[in-house]
């Protein structure tokens, strides 16, 4: 059995019917049924739990031989925050593993470090640290942002105000990738053991800033021109007021003025080259993919 935690998600929707698709038996893990419920009939199982409490993630991971964590609290409902999802949640995952002798699959980002200015990228170095030392079979996908979730944040703001707000400047460039193209990658990581103990990293084929990614959500939309921009000093002085009563909108801030200044291009070639079969999307596919 491979149990998903994360399965509800973008990575995840992506990646459940692939494993699916193989007869492979699959039970995605999520705090809320309702958001599994697209999986009704497809012989999908799904279970409710929430890595916050281990207690309530036991029954889940029952009879689980791989364990796919592709969780994150970044964002999203419930008051999640990276610290008790990425990094707690996890180090629950891990744990529970440990107890069935499960292999595991941790999906990350490129770029995690103990020090990295992003609490994420920091609270996904610290599970992969305790993965690498809990004697599981394991492996470790960090992948790029995803084009899906960018595409997305900004095709909702273009549809409910005519405007793409761009936090800082836009003009720093980041790599960008497919989740469809990781969840390739990560259902490979799944079946291969193989690729136990090794960490592969997948990027997508260009390096783009937040300003041309709106430009080219713009012209997938045939809309014209509407792009605004938080300025850097409002970034900051959100960051500050917001930390105390609205975490997530701090956390946001703090992360887009890292991301609007950090070096966040990734040579793709490695990743590719050792994976040539792997799907390859560029932003514009991925776009149209997203379009009801
Ligand atoms: N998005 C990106 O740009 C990006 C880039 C690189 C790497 N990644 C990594 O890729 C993976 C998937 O990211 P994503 O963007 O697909 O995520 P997402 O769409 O934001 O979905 C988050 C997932 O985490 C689950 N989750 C959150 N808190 C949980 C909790 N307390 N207990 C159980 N499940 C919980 C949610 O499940 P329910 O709501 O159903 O409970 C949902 O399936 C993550 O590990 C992420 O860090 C993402």
């Amino acid at each position: 059995m491979i149990v998903i935690a994360g399965g509800t998600g973008t990575l995840g929707t992506r990646l459940v019917p692939r494993l699916a698709a193989q007869g492979l038996a699959v039970r995605v893990l999520t705090r809320d049924p309702a958001r599994a419920a697209h999986l009704a009939g497809t012989g999908v199982e799904v279970a409710r739990g929430d890595v916050r409490d281990p207690r309530s993630v036991a029954d889940a991971l029952d009879g689980a031989g791989t364990i796919v964590s592709a969780i994150t609290g970044f964002a999203g409902p419930g008051r999640v925050s990276p610290s008790s999802v990425d990094r707690v949640g996890n180090a629950g995952l891990i744990n529970a593993a440990a107890r069935a002798g499960a292999a595991f699959v941790l999906v990350s980002v490129v770029g995690a470090a103990p020090d990295h200015p992003i609490g994420l990228f920091r609270a996904k170095h610290a599970s992969e640290e305790m993965l690498r030392a809990s004697g599981l079979a394991w492996t470790i996908v960090r992948a790029t942002a995803f084009m899906e979730t960018w595409g997305a944040i900004m095709g909702r703001m273009l549809q409910t105000s005519g405007t793409i707000l761009v936090f800082g400047r836009g003009d720093n460039p980041v790599n960008f990738v497919s989740a469809a193209d990781v969840a390739a990658l990560t259902g490979r990581a799944v079946t291969d053991p193989g690729l136990h103990g090794q960490v592969l990293e997948l990027g997508g084929p260009d390096n783009l800033t937040l300003n041309q990614v709106a430009a080219i959500v713009l012209e997938t939309a045939g809309r014209r021109g509407a792009v605004r921009h938080i300025p850097r000093p409002a970034l900051h002085a959100m960051a500050l007021l917001t930390a105390g009563i609205r975490p997530a909108l701090a956390r946001q801030a703090r992360a887009a003025l890292a991301m609007d200044s950090l070096d966040m291009t990734f040579d793709p070639a490695p990743g590719r080259q050792a994976f040539p079969g792997l799907p390859d999307t560029d932003l514009l596919s991925a776009l149209k993919q997203l379009q009801p």
